[in-house]
């Protein structure tokens, strides 16, 4: 019995891989993720770096798509420096298992940050920077409660910062520098989670004092500078805070730096030029490798 089995099998198989080609080797792609795809390429006007996305082909074997090997989802969306043109189509919000999307140095990307982003609850990681969008920061995106990276930076993003951004449980990275921000930092921010968040609003026409809710933060890494903040910062220095960089240079900012408490010498960078903060440095803070003080 054995051996009248033997040539049977390989015949089957080779049967198989004639008339089910897709099947055994092609599309890993879900039909709901390729037609999304196809409508964002459409909307973008078919450009050509998304040439290869091919509707007869893989959509899991696309340029900068990125799948679930198992689950076979896309979950990952990543355009860098291209003409792409266009605004972020709705569509987007159809691929729900997206983790990651990427849309940076894209100049003619254009428009505002749109509902749909705010649908794609299981983004990790949101970078939207060097395009012209503009309007403002969504109080949407703190729908994103598996977000870790949030980047808007380089954009022309107006208004004030939603005070809802405080509620990322997960959050480890806020980045809207270089925008046309303004307003002050919320309240709330004072609630970041105790994720060692970087907070990074560099470049914008943000003002006001800093809350006194941010000393309950220990941050890792902050930058304030070039804004038009004023008033005392001197929250942001205490003894239980792991901060590793500091800047608030190119402020207002006017108070006794002798105030502020020691950092216990987590310190790599500080930079306070270019305000009207006098005062002794508390003696911990000149280990910092990096240290710009009174320079006016
Ligand atoms: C891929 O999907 C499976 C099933 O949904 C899931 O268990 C796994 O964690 C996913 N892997 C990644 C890298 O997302
Ligand atoms: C995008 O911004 C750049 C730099 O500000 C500008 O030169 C360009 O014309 C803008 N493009 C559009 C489509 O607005
Ligand atoms: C700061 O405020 C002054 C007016 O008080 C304004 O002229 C200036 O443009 C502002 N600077 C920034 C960076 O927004
Ligand atoms: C010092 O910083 C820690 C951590 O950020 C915070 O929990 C604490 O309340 C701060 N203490 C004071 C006196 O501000």
């Amino acid at each position: 019995m054995a051996a009248a089995t033997f040539p049977f099998t390989p015949s089957l198989l080779l049967l198989f891989f004639i008339f089910f080609p897709a099947l055994s080797f092609a599309d890993r792609c879900l039909p709901n993720d390729k037609t999304t795809l196809l409508k964002i390429k459409n909307s973008f006007f078919n450009p050509n770096v998304l040439l290869s996305w091919d509707p007869a082909s893989d959509c899991c074997g696309w340029y900068v798509v990125e799948c679930n090997e198992t689950a076979n989802h896309v979950i990952g969306l990543t355009i860098l420096y291209d003409q792409i043109s266009g605004s972020i189509p709705d569509a987007v919000s159809d691929l729900t298992h997206l983790q990651t999307l990427r849309l940076k140095k894209l100049p003619l990307l254009v428009g505002n940050i749109p509902p749909a982003i705010g649908k794609l609850t299981n983004l990790v990681s949101l970078q939207i920077s060097w395009t012209n969008i503009s309007g403002p920061v969504p109080g949407f995106l703190s729908n994103l409660q598996n977000l870790m990276f949030l980047d808007l930076s380089f954009n022309k993003l107006s208004g004030s910062i939603p005070a809802s951004l405080a509620a990322l449980p997960n959050i480890l990275e806020i980045r809207l520098d270089r925008n046309r921000l303004t307003g002050s930092i919320p309240d709330s921010f004072g609630q970041l989670p105790r994720t060692r968040p970087s907070l990074i609003l560099s470049h914008n026409g943000l003002s006001g004092a800093i809350p006194a809710s941010l000393g309950n933060v220990d941050f890792g890494r902050i930058d304030f500078s070039r804004n038009n903040f004023s008033g005392d910062a001197s929250v942001l220095f205490n003894a239980s805070k792991t901060t590793e960089i500091i800047d608030i240079s190119r402020n207002k900012f006017e108070f006794d730096f002798s105030r502020a408490g020691f950092m216990a010498g987590s310190l790599i960078t500080l930079d306070l030029s270019h305000n009207k903060i006098w005062g002794n440095i508390p003696l911990k803070i000149t280990d910092a490798i990096y240290l710009q003080f009174l320079e006016r």
